[in-house]
């Protein structure tokens, strides 16, 4: 099944996330995919109330790679499960470029959101030169060999992958339904060699990056695409809606 996600980033108090969900549960009462909101660390307790008896999942946009301790601005993953939350964000181009993340962290992360029982979203895409160097599928390979390092099969079926392609988030430029495909198969392709065929079929690859109401469909029609990871729009009950209710599985 497919799944649309909003990721808010740093947006919205406690006070907006709830009357946001109270908004958005109507809309999507006939919805035929999976939805999920990746909300920021202060919203996990309101939101995990206000999504009762509906059918959105919880998620976090982090998780630190350590069970406790020394780690001042982290939270846990059992931290995070306490609350009902299901997915987490790892690697964020935003995280990547602005606070240091590294392949070896996401690696870090990926590991201790797995042990909690958490669903990692695994963000992975491209710069501008980089495309424009011609060496996307290159880097992306690189991304997920380093970050799914001894991350065995059963755990990486538990996995999806969002593709956002760095020039398109937040940008209004939106990769081409084509681009969006060739490379999430380059991706399958990566995951095959890592594990084999079989697994990296049902592994889940999203699409991110100024993904709204008018390109969604087009989006949702490639065959490797199964799902969204979306920021901005996500912020509108009515626009977030209106991306689920496109999605025709
Ligand atoms: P955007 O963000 O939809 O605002 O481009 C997507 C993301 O960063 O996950």
């Amino acid at each position: 099944m497919n799944l649309i996600a909003g990721n808010w980033k740093m947006n919205k108090t406690s006070d907006e996330a709830k009357a946001f969900v109270a908004e958005l549960i109507p809309l999507i009462r006939k919805a035929k995919c999976e939805v999920a909101l990746c909300v920021p660390f202060t919203c996990i307790d309101g939101v995990s109330k206000a999504i009762k008896g509906s059918k959105i999942k919880l998620g976090a946009q982090n998780i630190a790679w350590a069970d406790h301790g020394a780690f001042t601005g982290e939270v846990s993953g059992a931290m995070l499960a306490e609350f009902g939350v299901e997915y987490v964000i790892v690697g964020h181009s935003e995280r990547r470029q602005m606070f240091g993340e590294t392949n070896e962290t996401v690696n870090k992360r990926l590991k201790a959101a797995f042990k909690s029982g958490l669903k990692p979203i695994l963000c992975v895409g491209e710069s501008n030169e980089t495309r424009m160097a011609g060496i996307t599928r290159e880097f992306i390979g690189g991304q997920l060999r380093n970050a799914l390092e001894d991350i065995p099969a059963e755990d990486v079926l538990k996995l999806t992958i969002a593709y956002e392609p760095i020039w398109a988030i937040g940008t209004g430029l939106t990769a081409t339904p084509e681009q969006a495909e060739s490379t999430a198969k380059s991706i399958r392709r990566t995951l095959t060699g890592l594990y084999d065929s079989k697994i990296s079929a049902k592994i889940r690859i999203l699409y991110g990056g100024s993904m709204n109401a008018g390109n969604a469909s087009a989006l949702l029609a490639q065959n490797n695409i199964k799902g969204g990871l979306i920021g901005g729009a996500s912020l509108k009950a009515a626009d977030f809606a209106s991306i689920i209710n496109y999605d025709k599985n």
